[in-house]
């Protein structure tokens, strides 16, 4: 029996439309796409930030608190003798209507109640540091209404963990200014602080608050502030303590009559000699500059507008007109989205990242591109060189690194074998899509090597990575794990007993003898990716010696890394196998089934296949394929972190989404169609709608981790949002099923599919060119092109020819057999 909805897919406007406030957790969306950037649940919580989640927070946000999910951007209205919120929280007075619309870059969150209508749109405008509340007020009742309408917002101390922290000086540091109807943050701003965040209203305001206590008075929370219940402002400045911002408007509403209002929350950097008006009082200037351009309602349209038009184009590369709901949503909107969001915000800030730990991953941001590379390539373009420049010169690369100094974090460090190889895989997918390929003599230099970036290219950090792995490698000939590879929590050299500390990070890696099957797969797959650049560029020699160096690898694995039905996932320090069947738990493992056939390995003799059906059947479920099994049931410390997580959760057998999809890709490579759609529904979140209270995360976003059938709970989602599994997911769907992938000559056709699916036709945009592509299986194959025309010529093969910038090209493509 389906359960219970709690929202339903718009796709005319590109949005998801949640229909009651009480979703199993929070629903998010993003504000932002660049510098300016924030979350907001569908009861207005959240907060915001510029550039850093964690050194540049501009609203607080409260963790693990209870109720979940505050403060946020709240509007209280108090209208007759009632008060409430048209997000519902925080007062939770009972709506007559609540819908929250979460679309590309806004939400729009709207509440009724005895006649009374309030619409709020949240967004941040293109290349304006500031967001805006655009309120519509609406007396749909008989009588005239006299209303009083509140704002809230609260500021954070700009650094967010000092923020949570730190209160034996924050509690004395606050101050403000407030000039007209515009209440201004200024802490910390008379010292080394050049920046300040302004809150202004559009209507002449009544009163202002900016001092939370005085706000909520005592013994009070969010709901039940003193100010609200009083209906009146207390004027009240903050000197210490907490820092808010809260104008009071009143408004006369006519029966019918309608009103607009906004409210502007922008963030502003001053020159050091231009930080004061007068002493302590900051210099305005630049803020009224930014409100100019946002004073009316006019004006306010004309930048959602923009907004609009900038995610209109840039999902307007790839989209797909098909039969089929799931692929249409996901294609089409949410998936491409996600991929921008990851691309923005890494792994930073979400209902499950706090945004105050890691910086951006090697590896994460690096996968991030494969996803996003085509909705604005110059700006992964930069994040590639950014990347390459925390390489060290002798390959090993910085796992993590800081958005703000673009450095790569010491207290991480490098040791991560799967690091250095992700970057060929994001350059090949740069250069495929663009033809740039002036990116591979882009200066990049070694981060331990100040000045390198004079003499070292993109190019020269790609040999390294290879040559680096090539060099670490165990006694089975198999590159070294180090701390870990992509499973960050296969930990073999770690042997930790210190409750609380870092898996990842403890533990000698020097003498560790563990080794991964799981990097000489990836190698390979490098090695082919890095050869058809080289191939290009006519270095024959280089081809033949990184094929001759992928063919040992091969042999290696063919040779300790086949256990007789599935590849095996790695070896430990003892050098015993680690998902084999001689192993108590732990017999198979997922990555290295996917990343075997993305390899190409065993494709002619069958073992390719028999892994891809091993993986079924041995790690089936009903929300995808768990990670691995038996689930470990006891901490092991040759093991490390994955045997610390209960079964079926996280890395230890839950469904980990984001390496479903690379079995999804293998599917597609030995071209089984239905199953690789079969395992694409199940981790796709646009099909757990019915079963909402168990699934418990969004909808319209991947999310990292369902508990596994090994769990007392299984099913439920966890880590959406910010996950690898939105730029693989997109690859797998967009690539690799529907099949239209590029490639360094041209737009290779080659779809994977249902035997059902009969026809869908794609538009893509493609180094200039608009590619109009129908393909037809009449015959109900699930792979092969069996003919296919292009502009009316028939084309052999399956690649179309590049076309001039500005050129349509109309492709039409049979699917059948072609004997
Ligand atoms: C998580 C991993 C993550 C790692 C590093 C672990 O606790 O299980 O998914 O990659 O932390 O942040
Ligand atoms: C999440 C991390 O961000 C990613 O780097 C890692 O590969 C996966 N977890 C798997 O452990």
């Amino acid at each position: 029996m389906p359960g219970k909805r709690y929202g339903y897919f718009d796709n005319k406007a590109k949005e998801y439309c949640i229909t009651r406030p009480d979703t199993p957790i929070p629903w998010i969306n993003y504000l932002g796409c660049q510098d300016y950037l924030g979350l907001i649940s569908n009861t207005a919580g959240g907060y915001s930030f510029y550039r850093d989640a964690c050194l540049r927070r501009l609203l607080r946000y409260h963790y693990n608190a209870i109720p979940k999910d505050n403060p946020g951007r709240y509007i209280y209205v108090c209208d007759g003798k009632k008060t409430w919120n048209p997000s519902f929280k925080p007062v939770k007075t009972k709506l007559d209507d609540y819908k929250c619309r979460h679309g590309l870059g806004y939400s729009v969150i709207e509440g009724a109640l005895d006649g009374l209508r309030v619409s709020t749109t949240y967004f941040v405008p293109i290349d304006i540091n500031a967001e805006i509340w655009s309120l519509t007020i609406k007396n749909e009742g008989r009588k005239s209404k006299d209303v009083d309408l509140f704002s809230y917002a609260e500021f954070c101390l700009y650094n967010a963990v000092d923020d949570s922290t730190n209160f034996q000086r924050n509690w004395n540091i606050a101050e403000m200014e407030i000039e007209g109807s515009a209440i201004f943050h200024k802490t910390e701003y008379r010292e080394r602080r050049n920046h300040y965040v302004g809150f202004w209203c559009s209507e002449k305001i009544a009163g202002f608050d900016t001092m939370r206590d005085v706000f909520l008075g005592k013994l009070n929370d969010y709901g039940s502030p003193d100010v609200i219940k009083n209906r009146k402002a207390a004027n009240s400045v903050a000197h210490s303590w907490q820092p808010v911002g809260s104008h009071q408007v009143k408004l006369s509403l006519k029966p019918g009559q309608t009103k607009r209002l906004h409210f502007v929350l922008g963030y502003i950097e001053n020159p050091q000699d231009e930080k004061f008006v007068s002493p302590g009082v900051i210099n305005k200037k630049r803020f009224y500059d930014m409100i100019a351009g946002l004073k009316t309602s006019a004006q306010i349209d004309k930048e959602f507008k923009k907004l609009k038009k900038f995610w209109a184009d840039a999902l307007s590369n790839y989209q797909v007109t098909i039969d089929n709901e799931h692929v249409d949503r996901m294609v089409n909107i949410w998936n491409q989205y996600q991929c921008m969001v990851t691309f923005n915000l890494s792994r930073s800030a979400s209902s499950f990242e706090t945004g105050m730990s890691r910086g951006l991953g090697f590896r994460d941001s690096n996968q991030d591109i494969l996803g996003f590379v085509h909705i604005v390539p110059q700006r992964a373009k930069q994040r590639i060189i950014d990347l390459a420049s925390t390489q060290n010169h002798d390959g090993s690369c910085y796992h993590q690194y800081q958005p703000l100094t673009k450095k790569g974090n010491d207290a991480v460090g490098t040791g991560f074998s799967d690091d250095p190889l992700w970057l060929i895989v994001s350059t090949s997918a740069y250069i495929k899509e663009t033809g740039d390929w002036t990116i591979l003599d882009a200066p990049a230099g070694y981060q331990d090597v100040p000045g390198s970036d004079k003499n070292t290219t993109l190019m020269d950090h790609l040999h390294l990575s290879m040559k680096h792995v090539l060099e670490l490698r165990g006694s089975h000939g198999l590159p070294l794990i180090q701390h870990a590879d992509w499973n960050d929590c296969l930990n073999l050299n770690c042997f930790s007993k210190n409750p609380g500390e870092s898996f990842q990070i403890s533990g000698d890696i020097e003498g560790g003898k563990a080794e991964s099957v799981m990097v000489a797969q990836l190698f390979i797959y490098s090695a082919k990716e890095l050869n058809a650049i080289l191939e290009h560029l006519g270095q024959k020699d280089k081809v033949k010696e990184y094929t001759r160096q992928a063919d040992e690898m091969r042999s290696a694995i063919l040779k300790n890394g086949w256990d007789g039905k599935w590849f095996i996932r790695a070896y430990d320090h003892f050098e015993k196998p680690i998902g084999s069947k001689v192993c108590d738990e732990g017999k198979i493992f997922i990555e290295t089934q996917g990343w075997g056939v993305m390899a190409e390995i065993g494709i002619e003799d069958g073992k390719a296949i028999a892994a891809l059906d091993s993986a079924w059947q041995y790690l089936g479920d009903t929300n995808g394929m768990v990670l691995n099994q038996p689930a470990y049931t006891y901490y092991r410390d040759h093991l490390g972190e994955i045997t610390s997580y209960p079964p079926g959760y996280k890395e230890n057998a839950s469904i980990f989404c984001h390496n479903n999809t690379w079995v999804v890709i293998g599917e597609t490579i030995v071209g089984r169609g239905d199953k690789a759609w079969d395992l694409y529904t199940r981790i796709c979140p646009s099909t757990k709608e019915d079963k909402a209270d168990t699934y418990k995360c969004e909808p319209y976003c991947f999310a990292q981790t369902i508990s596994g059938h090994d769990s007392p709970l299984p099913g439920e989602a966890k880590n959406s949002w910010l996950t690898g599994t939105a730029s693989w997911s997109f690859t797998a769907l967009a690539q690799y099923i529907l099949g239209i992938r590029p490639e360094h000559d041209g737009l290779r056709v080659d779809p994977c599919i249902p035997p059902d699916w009969k026809k869908f036709t794609i538009t893509r945009k493609f180094r200039g060119a608009t590619y109009n592509i129908k393909v037809s299986n009449p015959d109900g194959v699930m792979k092969g092109v069996k003919k296919m025309l292009v502009n009316g010529k028939q084309t052999p093969g399956n690649i179309v020819p590049i076309f001039k910038e500005g050129s349509t090209v109309k492709v039409e493509v049979l699917l059948g057999n072609s004997k």
